[in-house]
């Protein structure tokens, strides 16, 4: 803990303004207001966090300029780009306010999504130091990057693949791995990963990842980085587990219904994460291969997931009465709490950079069904270098069905539960004293006092 006297040095947060990337820069700032720094975080008006939730921190909204529409129907990577256009004068604006009351506190430096690429630029103009925060894996940085160059040597298409084929810079990366977004303009996308990954003029890099689960990685890129890189992973592990950044109100009836169940016999799906949707067509094939694979389960269906529907309206006719009370479905879960619940024997995951991360935290392993991006990247690393879940294929309900069994019943899922203790082991080596994050993260303190 830092003395009172340092609590004058602040910190301005900018995250960038989904679930994914709130709750890391949130649980950074805990874990940096534990070291003395004030906190303010900056934030769009678009999925504000709840200040209630963080009574140690400041709030300053700022305008995004996002219109319902946008945020209905606009496509992820456009918001992106509209964002770090029309955030950036009441970026600007707020931190010379601060400056000119400098007698009283004093900025150490702006730390930035790596995604609000403007708060760099902004802080450069006023003579602030900034910092990156990544909040994907340190592989999905290098297959972004590759991506746009084998995209540039007409070796992609724009549209994505679905070859088996592997991409020999990228190895274990097969071509249908390759971190394509959901966009359909792959000019925008390349140019959002270029302001993200190319020369960026920060002072150093926050990483939301760990040496013993990308050793080599990290080191291809500190190798090559002219930048102090600082990888702090996970987060969510260093940071007090006693508040929630939850922008929908989370469901704790499941954990009640989590109590009453078998130990390790439940399969927690939650398969879209925070921005994915999904058809009614395949809804229902999970909804059936669910209720066939005959395990308990608890399903998140995040409210306006399915296209077209507020909820859970669409599910198939008589699903819900073949599974009685061996299913749970929900808005929203703790999903923390549902991970580390000794009912619970699997995550069916999108593979979001942060629900890996907590289901390897926990021990549970995972079926994997990522959606876009950075989502395809990490599910290769879990089902084929970490070896610590099965990859669906399609979603199709006899898929559904063998795979849940395989991994909650059979000898495979076994295997799978012994490889990723091991690793949730290794995070706990991680962050304890004298481990490489909890190293990193003191390095990273007195490099920001030092700015
Ligand atoms: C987005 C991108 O989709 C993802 O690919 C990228 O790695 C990070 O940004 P998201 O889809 O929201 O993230 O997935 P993820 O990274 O897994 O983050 C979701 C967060 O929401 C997790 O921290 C998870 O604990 C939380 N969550 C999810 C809940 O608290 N309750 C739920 O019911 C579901």
């Amino acid at each position: 803990m830092g003395s009172q006297a340092e609590r004058n040095r602040r910190l301005v947060l900018l995250p960038c303004p989904y679930q994914g990337h709130i709750n890391p820069m949130l649980q950074l700032g805990t874990i940096l207001h534990s070291f003395g720094f004030s906190i303010t975080v900056v934030h769009t008006i678009y999925n504000s966090p709840d200040p209630k939730n963080h009574p140690h921190f400041s709030f300053v909204p700022i305008s995004d300029g996002l219109s319902d529409h946008d945020i209905a129907y606009g496509q992820l990577v456009d918001n992106i780009m509209a964002v770090n256009t029309n955030c950036k004068e009441s970026f600007q604006e707020y931190l010379e306010k601060v400056i000119v009351n400098e007698e009283k506190e004093v900025i150490s430096c702006v730390i930035s999504d790596e995604l609000m690429f403007f708060a760099e630029a902004v802080a450069n103009d006023l003579k602030l130091p900034s910092i990156i925060l990544r909040t994907t894996s340190a592989a999905t940085s290098i297959a972004r990057s590759t991506l746009i160059k084998l995209a540039e040597q007409g070796r992609v298409h724009s549209k994505g693949s679905v070859s088996h084929d592997i991409v020999p810079e990228l190895h274990p990366l097969r071509s249908k791995d390759l971190p394509f977004s959901l966009s359909t303009n792959f000019g925008k996308y390349a140019e959002v990963i270029a302001k993200a990954y190319g020369k960026r003029t920060s002072s150093a890099i926050i990483w939301n990842t760990m040496k013993s689960l990308e050793e080599s990685t990290l080191e291809q890129i500190q190798g090559q980085s002219q930048i102090a890189i600082f990888p702090i992973g996970p987060l969510h592990l260093i940071a007090p587990a006693n508040f929630s950044s939850s922008l929908i109100k989370e469901d704790r009836s499941c954990i009640s219904w989590l109590d009453k169940q078998p130990h390790k016999s439940v399969i927690y799906v939650s398969s879209l994460g925070s921005i994915a949707a999904l058809s009614e067509e395949e809804l229902a094939e999970i909804a059936w291969g669910l209720a066939n694979s005959k395990q308990p389960f608890l399903w998140v269906i995040r409210p306006g997931s399915v296209r077209g529907s507020d909820w859970i309206e669409p599910l198939p006719k008589g699903f819900q009465d073949s599974v009685g009370d061996r299913g749970c479905i929900v808005r929203w879960a703790p999903q923390r709490e549902v991970l580390a619940h000794p009912a619970v024997g699997g995550f069916w995951s999108h593979c979001g950079w942060n629900s890996t991360l907590e289901s390897i935290a926990e021990g549970v392993p995972l079926i994997s069904k990522p959606c876009f991006g950075d989502q395809r990247v990490n599910a290769r690393y879990v089902s084929y270098v970490w070896r610590v879940g099965l990859e669906l294929e399609e979603l199709e309900r006899g898929e559904i069905e063998r795979a849940v069994r395989k991994l909650i019943l059979d000898d495979e899922g076994k295997e799978m539960r012994e490889r990723i203790k091991e690793l949730k082991e290794n995070f706990g080596i991680c962050i304890s004293k004298g481990g490489s994050s909890y190293n990193s993260l003191n390095e990273l303190v007195n490099f920001i006092h030092q700015l």
